[in-house]
């Protein structure tokens, strides 16, 4: 008996078993490139991918600008820290801080959104010279020390003792659980304003008012997790200073995921007040403002600028619900933008299995019956049509 051929994704996912630690429950497929919101796999199929490469690829894949962008700097140098000078930071900077809100002044770079929120963290504590930090249940921060003690979504926290200290739990949405809690001890709460991973869980903006005059009142640091909600995901540059948080701006931005398109890159970005009480040496990452990365930032916002992004994904957010309500089955969509959680009456398991095998990808979250979509901003409506058509087959 002759042995049959291995597969090329065979060949590959083997080889990554054997020499990986398997730690995440993967898709059956071996990503080989991407366009727009579409990728092809190592067997030669395509995918639509409205997960947007796990939340990141938020210009969609190898957007045409990114790309260039990114090849022109590598001609130039790869990489050199913050000991030195760089146009290519130094317009990175200035780009972001020119689109957040009024008081942001400031940027810090660091590599991810875990090492964002130490960071934040840190310079909250710095800044206040307290210790305790406020965060929400159902929040997801990070898996580094302090960020996975702030975090409480199910079993996370607890892969991460023994906690880091000084950590406590408010309720979501709950502002009399945040005073009962808020003291003159308290450097800093923090929070995702819309929880992705519980299941894009919503609060009214009223409560992000209140966050603030809580803040006010004793002195605290008020930080916004927007490693998801940042760069235009929900239609706004940023969650922070819009009117889904009834105007209200955050002391410190963290951002990650979308800020470079998929090359790694996170931010804290603050104003004066926080900024003058970070001296030299406070704060520190090697890889932090490499020349790569800061290339992508730059680029990823003139896409998202230059190709209307933040304009698209609001018009697809009301066409998916509109389309949606023909549905029986789908009980609502939470979230804003392209953050969206399809809410089905029972678990929804089956439908995202099935969407896979009518090769489309979506993200699961950790409310059973929740689906979430994070698609590239520039998704069309022809693509999110070819969604509607498999849940309503399903
Ligand atoms: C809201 C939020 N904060 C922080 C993080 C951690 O980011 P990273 O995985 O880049 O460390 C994540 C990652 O999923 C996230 O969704």
């Amino acid at each position: 008996m002759t042995p049959t051929k291995k597969t090329n994704f065979e060949i590959i996912a083997a080889t990554e078993e054997q020499f990986q630690i398997a730690t995440y429950a993967k898709m059956n497929i071996a990503v080989e490139r991407g366009a727009g919101a579409w990728i092809w796999t190592s067997e030669g199929e395509k995918y639509l991918d409205l997960y947007g490469g796990h939340a990141v690829c938020a210009t969609g894949h190898c957007h045409p600008h990114i790309v260039e962008a990114l090849k022109a700097q590598a001609e130039k140098v790869l990489f050199y820290s913050n000991l030195v000078y760089s146009e290519i930071r130094a317009r990175a900077a200035e780009k972001l801080v020119s689109i957040a809100p009024a008081s942001i002044t400031k940027a810090f770079f660091c590599n991810s959104g875990t090492e964002a929120n130490e960071n934040a963290m840190r310079m909250a504590r710095m800044a206040t010279k307290r210790k305790k930090i406020i965060t929400f249940s159902g929040g997801f921060h990070g898996r580094t020390a302090d960020a996975i003690s702030a975090t409480f979504l199910g079993n996370y926290r607890n892969l991460g003792k023994p906690n880091v200290p000084h950590h406590v739990c408010a309720e979501f949405g709950n502002l009399e659980s945040v005073r009962t809690l808020a003291d003159a001890d308290t450097a800093a709460i923090m929070l995702e304003p819309i929880q992705s991973m519980a299941g894009v869980i919503e609060a009214a903006p009223e409560f992000f008012r209140g966050l603030r005059e809580v803040c006010d009142e004793h002195g605290i640091v008020l930080i916004f997790d927007e490693v998801q909600t940042g760069i235009g995901r929900t239609g706004n540059w940023f969650f922070s200073g819009s009117q889904l948080a009834d105007d209200v701006e955050a002391d410190i931005i963290t951002l990650a995921k979308s800020l470079g398109s998929g090359v790694p890159v996170g931010a804290c970005l603050t104003g004066d007040g926080i900024a003058e009480r970070i001296k030299t040496n406070d704060l520190g990452t090697t890889f932090g403002g490499g020349m790569l990365a800061m290339a992508a930032v730059s680029a990823t916002i003139e896409a998202i600028e230059k190709d209307k992004m933040r304009e698209n994904i609001a018009e697809i957010e009301d066409y998916l619900r509109g389309r949606l309500k023909e549905i029986d089955e789908v009980k609502t969509l939470r979230g804003k933008g392209g953050l969206l959680g399809i809410e089905f009456a029972e678990n929804c398991k089956p439908i995202h299995q099935k969407l896979l095998e009518n090769k489309i990808i979506t993200g699961t979250s950790s409310h059973p019956n929740v689906l979430r979509l994070l698609p590239p901003l520039c998704v069309k409506k022809e693509e999110i049509d070819l969604l509607l058509e498999v849940l309503r087959k399903t």
